[in-house]
């Protein structure tokens, strides 16, 4: 069965959206298998987005995602990689369509409410990350 990553992020956590968001998950019958609330520090950050290193906005990125809580899970379905990037939307608020979680929760980079994994290897590669082997 395939997993992947989802994380609540910070401003969604300040905003007080986890219920909205997790419904959304539930409403589409996708599996919730493992689940906890952390904060990153700094090198857990820059190290979980490490692809973007050297990008223009990976510093404001880094910040952005110490500065609260995250919720961060494990979806376990068919094709849930698929499934829960469809239902995110797009990267930038600005272009997620109206009825996916961005397009209905968030305004502008980089405060766009959620994370998911975008493949099987980096779904691999961030379970791993905040769940360890298992
Ligand atoms: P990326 O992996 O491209 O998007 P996604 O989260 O959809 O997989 O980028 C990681 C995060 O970096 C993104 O969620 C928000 C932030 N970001 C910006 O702030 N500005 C940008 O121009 C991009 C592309 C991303
Ligand atoms: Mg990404």
């Amino acid at each position: 069965m395939e997993r992947t990553l989802v994380i609540i992020k910070p401003d969604a956590v300040r905003r007080k959206l986890i219920g909205k968001i997790i419904e959304r998950i539930e409403n589409k019958n996708l599996d919730i298998v493992k689940m906890k609330m952390v904060k990153l520090t700094k090198e857990e950050a820059e190290e979980f987005y490490k692809e973007h290193k050297g990008k223009e906005f990976y510093n404001s990125l880094v910040e952005f995602m110490t500065s609260e809580r995250i919720v961060v899970m494990v979806i376990e379905g068919e094709n849930c990689i698929n499934i829960i990037r469809k239902l995110i939307g797009k990267t930038d608020p600005a272009e997620a369509e109206p009825g996916t979680i961005r397009g209905d929760f968030a305004l502008k980079l980089p405060e766009n409410v959620v994370h998911a994994s975008d493949s099987k290897e980096s779904a691999e590669r961030e379970i791993k990350f905040f769940f360890g082997e298992e």
